[in-house]
């Protein structure tokens, strides 16, 4: 029998590589050309889970991608904790801004991760943080520490806005039955100061195409009389936010919640430094909703933001064209209690409302979800807080982040558990974007942070 730090140690070389296979496989849930290697990636977590000592896995099929299950029940009496991952990972474009190719993991030092970072796409989001789960339950079965039951529910399609697993958990409702829901796919505020996420923000996410002449024209014999596309699409894209960047779109900030200013003065003593931030992204100023801090901007109030814009001539040299369409993608984190239905519903009423009759509006809705808050008063927080204290040295502070993961507030619906965010990634780890990486020594700490859930969370329950 050994105790964490000295399994951790005596493995981690082994810990390391086991990640590194799995992170060769370029599971991109969004592109069909990579269907084999999304089933390849889930046969390696299955194959992890029973080599950890799960005593059923399975792959479970869905009309998308499938879901990867295991547990281990070892006393039915007991507690059960869930632990939710996903296994596939973003597109890794733009390639050419990869120092090294992004399904071909190395480790490099970096100035916040002078133990060395794992550079892959996946490697922090969520490949890396699931993992731990993994290695945790490894370490846990290896020595006699699992104090509970424990079941595995690691899906495929997270980053393409999980659209099966909602019927996944309907019809499975018995099987992912359990106590507490724990979930690492999300940040902390540093090395040193340790956070648990309480909120996630909603999505609603909206593409909109514009038409204007039945085909590209001469810009010159029609420019300036028939209407641009492009042009309109802009000036429409810049109506949807006034001068203080608010959202324009009417009914948009009907729910919304206000916090208190009890509760904003609470979050703004959150270690933060606007000129390291600023620094770090090699930006002058910051920019966003007025009245509002920057930590506020990126937590508890929605945004609209445009991720894709495209049309007319965009190759080499210059052509003289008024293009016939123009595109973009739209997306809008919500906050408590915005219905992502009833907004993308608003957007697109909205939207058509303010085309001018020279085009045509098409507005169609892709995925979405709901925000999502929890109190720090129960029981599963506290167990966290406490798991947090064991490894740092500190009681962890509450965060709301400005991401979402869909899935978590149907899980509170369906399954009516509590979900606990222990995620241990940097806002600096660059997920989803060029050369993401994971920190080696944040990969080990949440092995070593976890069983002490398990352990806390079940010594509550008793
Ligand atoms: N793990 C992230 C969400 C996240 C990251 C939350 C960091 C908090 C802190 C997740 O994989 C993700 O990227 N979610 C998407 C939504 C999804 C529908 C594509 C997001 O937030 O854009
Ligand atoms: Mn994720
Ligand atoms: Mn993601």
């Amino acid at each position: 029998m050994q105790n964490v730090q000295a399994y951790i140690d005596e493995h981690k070389q082994r810990f390391i590589d086991e990640l590194i296979d799995i992170l060769k496989i370029p599971s991109i849930s969004a592109d069909s050309a990579y269907k084999k290697d999304m089933l390849t990636t889930a046969e390696a977590v299955k194959e992890a889970l029973q080599k950890a000592g799960c005593d059923t896995t399975e792959i479970c099929e869905t009309p998308g991608h499938p879901v990867v299950y295991g547990k281990k029940i070892i006393d039915k009496n007991l507690p059960t904790v869930l632990v939710y991952g996903h296994y596939d990972v973003q597109p890794p474009d733009p390639l050419d801004l990869w120092n090294s190719p992004p399904f071909e993991p190395v480790i490099k030092e970096t100035e916040l991760h002078p133990e060395g970072a794992i550079f892959a796409r996946g490697a922090c989001d969520d490949k890396g943080q699931m993992y731990m789960h993994i290695k945790a339950l490894e370490y846990m079965t290896a020595n006699n520490e699992l104090p509970c039951n424990v079941k595995f529910m690691i899906e495929g399609e997270e980053e393409v806005g999980s659209e099966h697993l909602g019927w996944f958990i309907k019809n499975n409702k018995e099987k992912l039955a359990n106590d507490v829901i724990l979930i690492s796919d999300t940040g902390m505020i540093s090395k040193d100061v340790p956070s648990i996420t309480t909120g996630l923000r909603g999505l609603a996410y909206m593409e909109v195409e514009v038409t204007g002449p039945n085909r590209d024209l001469h810009s010159g014999l029609y420019g300036g009389a028939v209407g641009n596309p492009i042009n309109i699409l802009s000036k429409m894209i810049a109506s949807l936010t006034d001068e203080n960047n608010h959202i324009t779109i009417p009914g948009f900030y009907d729910k919304v919640e206000e916090l208190s200013a009890e509760e904003r003065t609470k979050m703004a003593e959150a270690p933060y430094n606007e000129e390291e931030y600023k620094k770090k992204l090699n930006i002058n100023d910051v920019y966003g909703e007025a009245g509002y801090s920057t930590t506020e901007r990126g937590s508890i109030r929605p945004t609209l933001d445009v991720n894709g814009i495209w049309g007319g001539y965009i190759g080499e040299g210059a052509k003289t064209v008024l293009p016939a369409k123009a595109f973009a993608k739209i997306s809008m984190r919500l906050v408590p209690d915005q219905d992502w239905k009833k907004i993308s519903e608003l957007f697109k009423m909205h939207f058509e409302s303010i085309a001018p009759e020279a085009v045509t509006v098409n507005v169609t809705a892709h995925h979405g979800g709901f925000p999502y808050v929890t109190p720090i008063d129960t029981e599963e927080y506290q167990a966290a807080s406490k798991a947090y204290e064991d490894t740092f040295g500190k009681t962890p502070i509450p965060q709301r982040s400005g991401g979402s993961i869909p899935i978590v507030s149907l899980f509170e619906k369906e399954l009516e558990s509590k979900i606990i965010l222990m995620g241990f990634g940097l806002d600096t780890d660059a997920i989803h974007s060029p050369n993401e990486h994971f920190g080696v020594w944040n990969y080990l700490k949440g092995i070593e942070t976890i069983p002490n859930f398990y352990k806390h969370f079940t010594e509550a329950k008793k």
